[in-house]
Order: structure tokens, then sequence, then C-alpha cells
């Protein structure tokens, strides 16, 4: 399977984020992984489109942006007009996901769906067809530098197992406590893009963290 490595600037810092950007870059990252946090849906609050648009000028590599914000359908444009490819909503806080996703795609992104740890797989049994992603929750989200929890790797099964029952081809992102350590047993369970914040910007040298995390998800082939 082609792994993406998709590294969240969360964990890097936000006075240097053009030169956080330019280090993934050098080391062969796929995405930059953006999470906007609205303090409401969880208990931290982050950026916006301006920021989107900030980096959307310094990078060529697409932006992966997670949206854990209570009422998503009102920024959906936003969004995708300051540079967004991808944009993942949560299940948990959309009553129509099935007009969610379609709006998204409308828009031009690729979209994707993220569900929490506490939340079941069969909840996006019904919108495969209009997922380009889904995004499973490791960790519970808000913060980085969580750890990893191991039922996940159960989850992303489960998830490959709907998924392919349903004909789909959307990729399984995986976000939360990815590390060089539980990479391959992330891919192994059915996941073909590891976010990954702590185990990227938490190093000296981000770049070399990116390879590593590629060499170490690699193994599982
Ligand atoms: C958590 C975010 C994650 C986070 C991952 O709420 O959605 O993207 O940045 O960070 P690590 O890899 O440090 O768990
Ligand atoms: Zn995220």
């Amino acid at each position: 399977m082609n792994v993406r490595i998709a590294p969240s600037i969360l964990s890097a810092d936000f006075a240097r984020l053009a030169e956080a950007v330019a280090h993934i870059e050098a080391g062969g990252a796929d995405f930059v992984h953006v999470d906007v946090m609205d303090g409401h849906f969880v208990p931290n609050i982050t950026i916006g489109p301006p920021v989107v648009a900030a980096l959307k000028r310094v990078t060529k590599l697409p932006l992966d942006v997670h949206l854990m914000i209570s009422d998503p359908d009102r920024y959906l444009e936003a969004f995708v007009q300051a540079g967004a490819a991808m944009l993942t909503v949560h299940a948990e806080v959309l009553p129509h996901l099935h007009r969610t996703l379609t709006q998204i795609r409308s828009l031009g992104a690729k979209a994707g769906v993220a569900i929490n740890p506490s939340t079941p797989v069969a909840m996006i049994g019904d919108v495969t067809a209009q997922m380009d992603h889904l995004l499973v929750m490791s960790v519970n989200p808000g913060f980085g530098g969580q750890t990893f929890i191991p039922h996940s790797l159960a989850k992303i099964s489960a998830a490959r197992d709907l998924l392919a029952a349903s004909g789909s081809r959307a990729a399984i992102e995986v976000d939360g406590g990815v590390d060089r350590e539980n990479a391959a047993a992330i891919v192994r369970a059915g996941a073909s893009i590891l976010v990954a914040g702590a185990s990227v910007f938490g190093m000296a040298d981000a770049a070399e963290a990116t390879r590593a995390l590629r060499r170490a998800a690699s193994a599982a082939a």
C-alpha cells in the first residue's frame, strides 16, 4: 500500500509556520495536516481560514484541513477558498452528513469524515460513496502529543472491512499518537494516510522525522 505522510502543524512553532512547512517538504511529506479547533467541539482553540490562506502561499503541498468545530457547514466555503485541498468534518456534529460531503466535493475539495474514538465505524456506513477519506481519531481530539489508543487498530480494520464491503475506495487516515513505533501496525490494520504531530515537530529535525516515519510505515509491506 502506498502510504502518505501528513505531518500536523499543531505541534510546530506557530510563529514559524513557513519554516515548519519547508522542513516537512524537505522530508518528503505528502500533505500538511491543519487542525482547526473552535473551543466548543473540542476544548482548545487554534486557527482559521486566514492561517490556511497564509500556509497556501508558502507551500505546494496539499493542505489537509481537519475541522474540529461544531458548525462546519458555515465555514466549508471559506476553508476551500483559503486553499484546503482536503476538508474533513466530524460525523458527531452533522445530522446531514450526506449533504455536507456533497457540498465539499462541489466546492472542489476532497471530502472526508472524522470519527472520534467513541464513535462507531457504522456511523459512516451510508455515506461511503460521498467520501474520499475516513479519518479515524486514535486519541480524543483537542491536543497534540497524546498516547495512541490501542483499540484504534481494531477500529481501523473494521473501517477497512466496511469500506471494502461497500465498494468504496476511500482512504483511511489515522490521527493521534502516531509514531515510528506504531506506524507499521497502523498501516497493516488498513490505514494509508498517517497524521503525525509530536513525532514530527517534537523532534529536533522535522525533515528527518518525516523520513523516519515513512521508513517505519513501509516496514508494514
Ligand atoms: C488532535 C489533532 C491531531 C494532532 C495529532 O486533536 O487532530 O491532528 O495534531 O498530534 P499527535 O501526532 O501529536 O498526536
Ligand atoms: Zn487532526
